[in-house]
């Protein structure tokens, strides 16, 4: 059976805004309490609280009532069993109650909730809602992407008219620590940082971007892709709950949206949003980019990626 998508869009916003005022009340709570209400799941800086799993409960319940027959993916009960999710044919809520836990601890505004919903194994519908700013992202497949801001009307994607991007040294990117923090990993990513941020004069293959930045939510960090305030996400450590939604949301604007392991694809860039993306655990997304022509936009976005994974 096919999905009535503008029928389901409109649940998951409901949904996403009841989620963000449990997100928006955990957050006071636990900036005002005086006990460490903070977990630690892998390390201690894989953090989880009670108001994750709160929030996933109350989503799983949601959906469980009006969607009995739908499959659902959630952080913060997949991650405990330490492995990737299998998606089935089967419509599926994928879902991060809170994703940008680190920033919510802080009260740094740039926690989210994110619903994707993927069907037979592509990701149709995202959400990504911010209680904190009260920015509101989604698109479903084939109808755009779309902002509303703090209740106002709702802006398509991207905000303003996409730019050529003709190299990676005019590129904003957004890049993130991840929570692996042994030396090698850290080690790794501070050269890839490095060669992006660098001038290429000591380091080698240096492409000295405008510069990098990290907000602390791959959902976040998709929407201001989508939005085209960011022009490059890239993340290796992405679970499919961060990146579900944004998926969507980048595609629908326009922008390209790719695992950064151009091996999965044989070294091709797909631009897909099958399966194979969802699980491999590292992504690129490139903002919407206009060129005389669309199709020469695409290749400049492809060509983006092949520039990056050398
Ligand atoms: C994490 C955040 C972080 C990103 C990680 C995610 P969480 O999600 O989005 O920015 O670097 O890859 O797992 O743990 O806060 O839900």
């Amino acid at each position: 059976s096919e999905l009535d998508l503008a029928k389901l869009l409109e649940f998951s916003i409901s949904l996403a805004k009841e989620a963000g005022e449990l997100i928006s009340q955990g957050s006071d709570a636990i900036l005002s309490s005086e006990a460490d209400e903070v977990d630690d799941k892998k390390n201690s800086v894989d953090l989880v609280t009670k108001y994750d799993k709160a929030v996933e409960e109350l989503v799983n319940q949601r959906i469980k009532k009006a969607y009995p027959t739908f499959a659902f993916v959630g952080e913060e009960g997949t991650s405990a069993s330490g492995s990737l999710p299998v998606f089935t044919d089967e419509p599926t809520f994928c879902v991060d109650p809170i994703d940008g836990t680190t920033n919510f601890v802080h009260g740094f505004p740039f926690s989210v909730i994110s619903i994707g919903l993927i069907y037979k194994k592509r990701a149709v519908l995202g959400v990504i809602f911010n209680p904190f700013l009260d920015w509101l992202y989604y698109a479903t497949e084939g109808n755009g992407a779309w902002l509303v801001k703090a209740g106002g009307s709702p802006t398509k994607l991207p905000l303003h008219p996409p730019r050529p991007l003709p190299s990676l040294s005019k590129a904003l990117i957004a890049v993130e620590w991840g929570s692996d923090r042994s030396a090698k990993a850290i080690q790794a990513r501070a050269d890839s940082f490095s060669r992006l941020a660098g001038d290429g004069k000591e380091v080698q293959g240096g492409k000295m971007a405008h510069s990098l930045r990290s907000i602390g939510s791959a959902a976040m960090n998709f929407a201001m892709v989508a939005s085209g305030q960011l022009d490059i996400y890239w993340e290796i450590g992405c679970w499919p709950w961060d990146v579900a939604a944004g998926i969507v949301i980048v595609q629908e604007a326009g922008g390209l949206f790719n695992t950064s392991d151009l091996s999965l694809h044989n070294g091709e860039v797909t631009g897909d949003s099958t399966d194979k993306v969802l699980t491999g655990r590292k992504y690129i997304a490139i903002r919407p980019i206009s060129d005389a022509k669309a199709e020469k936009g695409k290749e400049t976005q492809k060509r983006l990626v092949k520039e990056f994974c050398e």
